[in-house]
Order: structure tokens, then C-alpha cells, then sequence
């Protein structure tokens, strides 16, 4: 949901901030723009990917000390060079980018037009460099301006500002929406995430709601919204600024599929007692855990689904009442709680703004929260009351792949401890399960062998254009994180049922040809989902059958896919890679931009 960089160094800065761009290209593609500042101040913003700014400056001498840059997701005005960031303000001297939405922005622009600014574009960031204008003509710094421009603003931002008129000084806001620090010798950087800082410094302060700093080469200043001076702690972030790049793979969200194996054992370590083949959940207080009575789950997107699969697992499990809501449904109702309730919140980035809004209506309602997420320092982390941050490593591809497995590994993890601290389970199964639990890895190594029976599967159906994906109790989890993948990066219509609902409506959309994947990797269901193929099968359907342990014992499916054996409470680990497999190379039959789907953005930091 939009990108900023900003550098003042000793560097060349345009490849700096250009750099920084591509990293944080997932958060938003329709447009970019670059502001430099030396001798002369140069602009330059075009409607597109990053690609095309780039073959726009190429040729080009820019020069400066300091830059900031910025990759658009739009809301406020069409994707056009006019609506790209940065925007200038009337003397064309002082430059912003944004990433955000400011909600008064029509008041304010209506006073601003009245004092006679000059507007070029239809956004509503343009609005805060005009305020900032006017601020300047009482403030006798950029610094105080900008702190007397962001007690106007409603909504949420990020911002970057810098301007001809104090050289070598960029100023960056935060409120609600992420900004990182980047510290270095000599140098000093902002970015809206830090895989964007990773190839120069490792040295970072994430910027808290409502902080203000100032750049230069020398010093980074923080400062709250009343100006008072902050000690902010830099951080150490121990990523490889490799886990950034593509690393010979042709996409991010390939090269993050495979990385499954390796960040599910990233994510176990810690959690597993290996003298006594224990569940340790070190985040979460054993006297919490035993007092639980009911848990309620809430998140967006794939974090949603992996809530449905979690709930399975605990309920089955743990013996607790488990309820999963959409955050953007959960924040704007009224629901009881029963007293000794735990919330739990997912979220890969930390920053999802509904997914935020719902943790902050538990805690108004008094509920303790339990947070899930892959990004350390983030909102969701610093408010949530104990945390688990997945190891999944930086998620490029807008797509979530490795993220969901880390996420449900996680509430696999909760169930477990859960049933062991509340003794719902004979201790000698969870230690068998504990066991096996290690073998996961090499699992899902062995599920990736499937790859090229995927590649040929989708080639096969690569005029597809609607696909129904079903599946039983765990399962059910499954279909709907499949069916999320398949829509969102092969634009590939597809519908995910609980096989038992078919019969209620959806089986009238099964006709001859129609193509339909069963998911039937739950022993118990066997039976149950061997009938559900008969019904599709009869009405003419092609059917590829996801097979567990019991392989395709009574199913007759015109495509079989074999996961290894193992307990059937792994199956969602296993079964949802050749989904996002299949999801990828359908995506690439029909020559999707497969890592930056259209309409979509990595982190959705608007409602
Ligand atoms: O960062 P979050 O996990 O809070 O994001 C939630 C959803 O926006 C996200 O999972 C989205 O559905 C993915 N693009 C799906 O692949």
C-alpha cells in the first residue's frame, strides 16, 4: 500500500532510492517518482511499475545529496504521472510522498484553495504539502512546520518531506502506517520496510505511532508529535539482505513456496522440548494457557484462513471453543465474550489496518491478545499483549505462501501446548505427534517432488477459466486458501466448498468439463468425500483427487496426487503446496504479472 524511500548520504543517490523502490515494489505498482535535491531540485513520476520510471530517467544526469522516492497504490485519484508521488507544493521547492489516507483532506483543501494554493493533482496527499507550505511561513524550521501540519491531519501516514530551502534534512512522519529508520556511518535512510535498508545497514529504529524524525548525514532525531526529543533503541536485524532477491528463481512467490521446508524448521526451533518430546510455547504463560476458556481469532485474507484451520486443530485438540472472524466484519459489531477469553490476532505484516482495528476493539473490551506475526516491531507487535513472530523471513510476492504454513504451524503449535497444559490429550500421543512434528520439513521437501506433475496439470488446463476446489474439516481450511491463491495471481475463477454444502446450491454449477480438485487427505472423511466424487463425477466432471496417507483408496479421480504419509492433523502443511503450485503456474500459462497481481498491494494499511 504504497512505498517511500528516503537517503541523505555520501552515495549517488538515485540508485539508492531506486533500489529501495524495487524492494518495496509488492506494496503497491501503479505508479513512481523520484525527487532529488542538489544544485537544482529534479522531479521525475510516471504512471507504471518501477520499470518504466526507469526508462524514463535513464540518459538523464540527476545529481544530489540527499532523495526520496515513492511506488503508488492508489485510492485518492487515478494511477497517472499527475497523481504520482512526490507531490511539490507552489514554489515547486518543497517535495512529499505518502503512503496513507488523510480523511479531511476535502476541508483542508478547500481552506488551502482559499489561501490560494495551486493544486496539480487529485490526491489527497497533496493536500499535506501545501499545509506544510503554509506552516512554514510562521515555523522556523522544516521540523516545526511539518509537526504543526501532521496536529491537522486525520487518517493515516507515513510521509517523507525535504525541500531546496533546508538542504541536506528530510523529515518523516509517522502515524499508523510503517516507517523504518536505516542507520549508517555518514549516512541515514527511511524506508517503509526494511528489506529496503538490508543492503546498507542492518542498524534500524522502527519509528512508533505519532514520531517524527529528522535525517540528515550525521544524526537521526526522533521526536514525539509535541516535539519533545525521544531515545528511541535501534534495533539489529539479523536477515540476509538475500532473502530479498530472487535468488535464481523467475518469481518471489516461487522462490517463497520453496522456502517452505526451511521456514517451517525456522519456526520450530524453540518450540519443541526435545528430552521430553514436549510442545514449548515460550510466548505465551502457562497460566494463561490453563485458564482459557474460549478463543476468538481474527485477521484478513490468508490470515483468515489459517484462523479456520487453527480452529480446527484447537477445538479438536484442546477441547476450546474457538471463533474465527474477518477483521473488518469483527471491528464494526457487537459480540460477548465469555470472561478467561483470548484474542487472537494473525497477521503476516504486522500492519493490516482492519486486522489492527480488531485487536484494538479487544483490547477496549478488556480481552488479553495473543499476536501471530512475521514482522517483528510491527503495530500488531507492539500492541498485542505476547506475541509469536513466524520465521518465515521477508514475504515479497503479494501472494502469501510461506506465511500461511508459518502461521498455521503456529496455532498447530498453540493447539498442542493447549492440550498439554489443559491434559485433554493422552500425554504418549502428543509426544508420538511431537515426534513426527519434526519430520515436517522433510515432508514438505517430499510434496515439492510433486512440482512437475503441477506444471503439466496446469498446462493441461490453461484455458481454464473456473475451478472448484473441495474439501472436508481440515481440509475445508485448505480449499479456501487454495482457491484465494488461484483467483488472486491467475485471475482464474474458483470456487472453495465444504464438499458436504455441495448438494445445498453449488452443484448446479458442476456440468460436463467442469474441472474440480477434492481434497481428501482426513481418513474419518474417506467415505463421506468418496461420495462427494461420485456427485461431481457424475454430472461429468474431471476430478483431481489430493490424496493422504490412506492414498486414493474407494477414489476414483481422473488425477491422483500423493502427499506422504503422516498424521492426518498435518495435512494442511502438506496439501496447500501444490495448490499455491498449481496457483503459480496457472498463473503463468495465462502470463499473469505473477508477483504483483493486479489491483492488489502486499499490505493493506488502508480500511
Ligand atoms: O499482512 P496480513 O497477513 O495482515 O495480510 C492479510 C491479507 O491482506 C493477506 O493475507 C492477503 O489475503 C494475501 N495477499 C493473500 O495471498
Amino acid at each position: 500500500m504504497c512505498g517511500i524511500v528516503g537517503y541523505v548520504g555520501f552515495r549517488p543517490v538515485l540508485p539508492v532510492i531506486l533500489d529501495g523502490l524495487k524492494k518495496l515494489e509488492y506494496r503497491g505498482y501503479d505508479s513512481a517518482g523520484i525527487v532529488l535535491f542538489g544544485q537544482d531540485l529534479s522531479i521525475v513520476k510516471k504512471q507504471g511499475k518501477i520499470a518504466r520510471l526507469e526508462q524514463e530517467l535513464a540518459g538523464m544526469q540527476l545529481e544530489g545529496q540527499m532523495g526520496i522516492g515513492h511506488t503508488r497504490w492508489a485510492t485518492h485519484g487515478v494511477p497517472s504521472d499527475e497523481n504520482a508521488h512526490p507531490h511539490l507544493d507552489c514554489s515547486g521547492r518543497l517535495a512529499l510522498v505518502h503512503n496513507g489516507i488523510i480523511e479531511n483532506y476535502l476541508e483542508l483543501k478547500t481552506d488551502l484553495l482559499e489561501s490560494g494554493h495551486h493544486f496539480r493533482s487529485e490526491t489527497d496527499t497533496e493536500v499535506i504539502v501545501h499545509l506544510v507550505e503554509e506552516k512554514l511561513k510562521t515555523r522556523p524550521s522544516l521540523l516545526e512546520a511539518v509537526l504543526a501540519a501532521a496536529a491537522d491531519l486525520h487518517g493515516s501516514f507515513a510521509l517523507a518531506i525535504a525541500s531546496q530551502q533546508y538542504p541536506g534534512r528530510i523529515v518523516a512522519v509517522r502515524r499508523e502506517s510503517p516507517l523504518v529508520l536505516g542507520l549508517g556511518q555518514g549516512e541515514n535512510f527511511l524506508a517503509s520496510d526494511i528489506p529496503a535498508l538490508l543492503p546498507y545497514t542492518k542498524d534500524i529504529v522502527i519509528l512508533s505511532n505519532n514520531q517524527v524524525a529528522e535525517l540528515t548525514r550525521e544524526a537521526v532525531r526522533v521526536f514525539s508529535m509535541d516535539g519533545q526529543e525521544l531515545q528511541p533503541e535501534p534495533v539489529r536485524i539479523d536477515w540476509d539482505a538475500r532473502l530479498a532477491e530472487k535468488g535464481g528463481f523467475e518469481h518471489f512467490m516461487l522462490k517463497e513456496i520453496h522456502e517452505q521446508p526451511q521456514v517451517i524448521k525456522d519456526t520450530l526451533v524453540g518450540h519443541i522440548d526435545l528430552v521430553n518430546q514436549q510442545i514449548l510455547l515460550p510466548e505465551l504463560p502457562d497460566e494463561i494457557l490453563s485458564k482459557i476458556r474460549q478463543i476468538s481469532i481474527t485477521a484478513c485474507g490468508t490470515a483468515f484462513h489459517a484462523g479456520i484451520c487453527g480452529k480446527t486443530w484447537i477445538e479438536e485438540w484442546a477441547g476450546v471453543p474457538v471463533e474465527v472472524e474477518i477483521a473488518s466484519e469483527f471491528r464494526y459489531r457487537q459480540r460477548p465474550f465469555l470472561p478467561d477469553s483470548l484474542a487472537v490476532v494473525i497477521s503476516q505484516s504486522g500492519e493490516t489496518a482492519d486486522t489492527l482495528a480488531a485487536l484494538r476493539r479487544f483490547k477496549e473490551m478488556g480481552m488479553p491478545v495473543f499476536a501471530i506475526t512475521n514482522t517483528f516491531g510491527s503495530s500488531v507487535t507492539r500492541e498485542s499483549d505476547w506475541v509469536l513472530t513466524t520465521k518465515a523471513g521477508p514475504e515479497i510476492a503479494v501472494a502469501s505462501t510461506k506465511a500461511y504454513s508459518t502461521q498455521i504451524l503456529s496455532l498447530l503449535l498453540l493447539a498442542l501446548r493447549l492440550a498439554q497444559i489443559k491434559g485433554s490429550q493422552p500425554p504418549e500421543r502428543l509426544q508420538e505427534i511431537t515426534r513426527e512434528l519434526q519430520r515436517l520439513p522433510l515432508l514438505c521437501d517430499q510434496v515439492l517432488q510433486l512440482e512437475s506433475r503441477v506444471q503439466e496439470y496446469a498446462y493441461r488446463l490453461r484455458t481454464l477459466d473456473d475451478y472448484f476446489i473441495l474439501g472436508r474439516g481440515l481440509d475445508y481450511a485448505t480449499s479456501l486458501e487454495g482457491a484465494l491463491k488461484l483467483k488472486e495471481i491467475s485471475y482464474v475463477h474458483c470456487e472453495a466448498y465444504a464438499a458436504g454444502e455441495l448438494k445445498h446450491g453449488p452443484l448446479a454449477l458442476i456440468t460436463a468439463g467442469k474441472q474440480v480438485c477434492l481434497l481428501a487427505t482426513q481418513n474419518e472423511l474417506l467415505a463421506k468425500v468418496a461420495s462427494n466424487l461420485k456427485e461431481v463425477k457424475a454430472r461429468g466432471a474431471e476430478v483431481l483427487v489430493l490424496a493422504g496417507t490412506n492414498g486414493s483408496v474407494g477414489l476414483e479421480g481422473d488425477e491422483i496426487w500423493q502427499l506422504p504419509a503422516t498424521f492426518d492433523l498435518f495435512s494442511p502443511l502438506l496439501a496447500i503446496i501444490p495448490l499455491q503450485l498449481f496457483a503459480y503456474y496457472m498463473a503463468k500459462e495465462k502470463g499473469c504479472d505473477i508477483d504483483q497481481p493486479r489491483n492488489l498491494a502486499k499490505s493493506v494499511t488502508v480500511e
